[in-house]
């Protein structure tokens, strides 16, 4: 499937020694079917010429605003209304202050301006310009204004320091410019999602729960949707905002989280289980707060175990796709092979949660999707860019089951 097919981009080159790599860009857009037009700017031309651009793109390459001939053919407010994105790439720390503070004083800053499709930007610069407050504070502005980014990579760089600032390979920004784009993979489908802990009630001020912060879920749900998925997230609590589209209910307990699923999940095609739902809860959790003195030193707990969520949700007739996460410390893909048939589930994404980089409230994520004869590794990559892979993974099932 051409991943980009009917699209059209604008591929921005700023100046810096990545440029070369935007013609590799150029030909990696192409074959997932964009159609492309090249942008540059005066400094991008000292390091990589227009033509080797307009050979590649197949178009003719804009490189001033004020170009009579270029107005003719394309105006650059007519340019801007013709891309469904601009990808700027290698967008160099000059580039990324200009746009920042809303300077139109060439083609590219202009076209951003007049824009109303999405814009990214791939950064690409030495590792101390990358680190420095002023290059942060810019791209925070472009982060609030829905601007996205991609990358920059960690590595050697071309002046002989070694961190972050390397421009991401094309093909990474192919499919991460593909992804930006919903791809109806799930059109019609009803998702229900659990998502965040749940809290257990030790008297009315204490709880027992865990780390999970919901991003996982959230970033679910927002794939789901994407994906054309009409989706119920289930929350426990969790401190992020709702994505649009997207329907909440909020519980607190496992018990809540139950019953909320068995209410959501008549007539649901799939039931994603993120939830780090608590397996024990006090026995007893009096209305009014325990007194320290009323214990002698020691307070002795009593747990009984809660009710088992997802493999509830999978005993239904008819049972939707379901998908549980597996939080594990070691052994994960084993342990979390094993849960697919205790919980009679359809998918499982194995988490190491015993690394402190990912699992639980880490942006990235890292994970191996499990079903009854297959797997998938996904490589480190934020929760998003995880999460709508495994949307596509659900959907290549669902596909496949439809099919016998
Ligand atoms: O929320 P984040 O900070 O983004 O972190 C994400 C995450 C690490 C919480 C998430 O990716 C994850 O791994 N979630 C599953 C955590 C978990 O409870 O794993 P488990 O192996 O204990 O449970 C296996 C499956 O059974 C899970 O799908 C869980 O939702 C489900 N379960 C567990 C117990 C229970 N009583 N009911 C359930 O439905």
């Amino acid at each position: 499937m051409l991943r980009l097919a009917n699209r059209r981009i604008i591929v921005g080159v700023t100046g810096g020694i990545a440029a070369y790599k935007s013609a590799e860009l150029i030909r990696r857009l192409k074959d997932q079917g964009a159609d492309v037009r090249a942008v540059m700017t005066a400094a991008a031309q000292e390091f990589i010429t227009p033509l080797t651009l307009q050979a590649l793109s197949g178009n003719p390459v804009h490189t001033t605003l004020l170009d009579t001939e270029a107005e003719a053919a394309m105006g650059h407010i007519e340019l801007a209304r013709w891309g469904d994105l601009i990808l700027i790439a290698p967008a160099s720390a000059d580039f990324i202050a200009r746009l920042a503070h809303g300077h139109g004083n060439d083609l590219l800053t202009t076209l951003c301006l007049a824009a109303r499709c999405p814009i990214a930007v791939a950064p690409a610069m030495n590792q101390a310009m990358w680190a420095s407050s002023a290059n942060q504070a810019n791209l925070a502005q472009l982060k609030d204004r829905g601007i996205h980014q991609f990358g920059p990579a960690e590595g050697s760089q071309a002046c002989g320091d070694v961190g972050l600032g390397r421009m991401l390979e094309a093909t990474q920004l192919a499919d991460m410019a593909a992804d930006l784009f919903p791809s109806n993979i799930l059109t019609g489908r009803r998702v229900v999602i659990t998502a965040g802990p749940t809290r257990e009630a030790i008297d009315p001020v204490r709880f027992i729960s865990n780390h999970s912060s919901g991003k996982m879920g959230f970033a679910l749900a927002e794939a789901a949707r994407d994906a054309g998925a009409q989706v119920t997230l289930i929350s426990g609590p969790v401190h992020l905002a709702t994505p649009e589209r997207v329907r909440r209910i909020d519980v607190i307990s496992a018990q809540d989280m139950l019953q909320a699923a068995l209410d959501q999940s008549i007539q649901t095609d799939i039931f994603i289980a993120t939830a780090a739902v608590a397996d024990f809860r006090p026995q007893n959790s009096p209305d009014q707060k325990i007194k320290k003195q009323d214990n002698s030193g020691v307070m002795t707990l009593t747990l009984v175990e809660n009710p088992d969520i997802v493999a509830t949700i999978a005993r239904q007739q008819p049972k939707p796709f379901t998908v549980g996460f597996a939080a594990e410390t070691r052994d994960v893909v084993n342990y979390a092979r094993q849960k697919i048939s205790r919980k009679n589930l359809d998918m499982i994404v194995a988490n190491d949660v015993s690394r402190g980089d990912i699992g639980f409230n880490s942006d990235e994520n890292a994970v191996t999707v499990l079903w009854p004869n297959g797997e998938q590794v996904l490589d480190l990559a934020s929760k998003h860019q995880i999460a709508r892979s495994i949307v596509a993974l659900i959907a290549q099932r669902l596909t496949g089951q439809a099919g016998g």
